[in-house]
């Protein structure tokens, strides 16, 4: 079959119920085929068709609750929302032991985030780039003028940086506006800021802005965690404590000086982090494009990436882990305001605003990073995930709920965990008796 013509015209005007026939007739699907995208009570389809465009559905994520972290002193329940087996089961395992030394620590530095305005075709850069500092009040004015709220709760513009970079193009200069967001993620407030100042920067730098926009590589809002592992609660699959903690000092510094191993262990900070941001409501994409441009920011000169954690040892041989990376989230505005079930996951950890959903946010990547390591330099992180796997693996053959655990069982003792085996473990099951067909 051909694929049906994709250019449908006004399919963004069209009701749910008639978007959902075009792409039921164009891929040749039953009605009760569509079935998945019931948005359920948690999402109701008219909260869907604000949040997005083309709204056909929801798509239901898992969510689940990390245990045992403790975060600057308070026990907090942390959700988490995201397909992957065993992230969840790490983070609290993680905390658990974290615990032991009395939780994480954690802190932010106030939430200022960057607006950039670039401007080309400027005569006399070097020049422009003093005017536009000796307009700084002028300018900061402007800007706050576009946002009496911010300015209210505390917030604002607070300062300007000018760059001059040297481009294929000819000279760019690179305002950079600094405003305290306060409780937001601050894209909407910091773009706003930034398109208001382009006529003013006009007039000043005599050339043309182009780009008002928000930096994701928000090194001005910075979260910070650490926590000591003790080192005999590390012992375990015939290991010393002494040793496990030599593993993950060895995988640190794997990281440290390999960008294809950095990428992943940062990887690993980030399952953590984006679930969370995921589970409330806050924009992951941009949390991280922050992490993996603030690890190659941070590299050493010559370097590519840094890990975004360190470790070390304490004079009695315990672990401690610590974590900085930018955490630009928000508590209020976008879809942490607006999704029920996000607004629902922030009650429920009981964070009082941004700077303490970051704190916490820092103390999830921390444990999920030493949890990783932790796995990696033991019994290495299959383990874990193939009990899962093999549950899955068992239902899509056809096991019933009554069924898949003695299924997923028998395949992680065989190590073989394949569709076609847990077909025959079935009918192995079902022939035995010890399951009605
Ligand atoms: C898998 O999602 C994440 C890890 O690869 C992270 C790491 O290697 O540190 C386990």
């Amino acid at each position: 079959m051909s694929p049906a013509s994709t250019e449908v015209k006004g399919f963004y005007r069209r009701s749910v119920e008639e978007r959902r026939e075009v792409l039921r007739e164009a891929s040749g699907l039953a009605s009760s085929d569509l079935a998945p995208w019931q948005p359920g009570p948690g999402l109701p389809s008219g909260l869907l068709e604000r949040m997005i465009e083309n709204v056909v559905g929801a798509f239901a994520l898992p969510l689940g609750f990390a245990t045992h972290f403790k975060v600057n002193g308070v026990d907090r329940f942390v959700p988490m929302a995201l397909e992957e087996p065993s992230v969840v089961a790490a983070a609290s395992n993680a905390a658990r032991i974290a615990r032991l030394r009395g939780g994480f620590s954690a802190q932010v530095t106030p939430p200022v985030m960057i607006g950039q305005v670039s401007l080309v075709g400027v005569p006399d850069p070097h020049a422009a780039r003093l005017r536009i500092l000796a307009a700084r009040e002028e300018l900061l004015k402007i800007a706050n003028e576009k946002d009496p709220l911010l300015n209210r709760v505390g917030g604002g513009a607070r300062d300007l940086e000018v760059h001059l970079r040297s481009t294929a193009r000819g000279p760019l200069l690179v305002v950079h506006l600094l405003v305290d967001v306060r409780d937001a993620m601050g894209a909407n407030a910091v773009n706003t800021m930034a398109e208001a100042l382009a006529g003013e920067l006009t007039r000043l730098s005599g050339g043309r802005v182009n780009l008002r926009i928000i930096s994701n590589l928000a090194i001005h809002r910075l979260a910070r965690a650490s926590a000591t592992f003790p080192r005999e609660a590390l012992e375990g699959e015939g290991r010393t404590g002494a040793d496990v903690v030599e593993g993950i000092l060895d995988a640190y510094e794997f990281a440290r000086n390999d960008p294809f191993r950095c990428s992943t262990h940062n990887k690993g900070i980030m399952n953590g982090i984006s679930a969370v941001a995921i589970a409330t409501g806050n924009d992951f994409r941009a949390l991280e494009a922050g992490a993996h441009s603030y690890a190659a920011f941070k590299a050493p000169p010559g370097g590519i990436l840094s890990p975004l954690s360190t470790y070390e040892t304490t004079p009695q041989g315990d672990l401690v882990g610590t974590l900085e990376l930018p955490l630009a989230v928000g508590t209020i505005g976008g879809a942490a305001a607006v999704h029920p079930a996000a607004k629902l996951n922030l009650k429920i950890l009981g964070v009082s605003g941004a700077r303490e959903l970051a704190e916490v946010m820092a103390a999830v990547g921390l444990a999920q990073n030493f949890a990783a390591l932790r796995a990696l330099a033991n019994e290495g992180i299959q383990k874990g995930h193939m009990a899962l796997h093999a549950r899955n693996v068992a239902v899509t053959a056809g096991a019933r709920p009554d069924e898949v655990d003695r299924v997923a069982t028998r395949l992680v003792q065989e190590h073989v965990i394949r569709q076609d085996r847990a077909r025959e473990v079935l009918e192995d099951l079902r022939r035995a008796g010890s399951s009605s067909p």
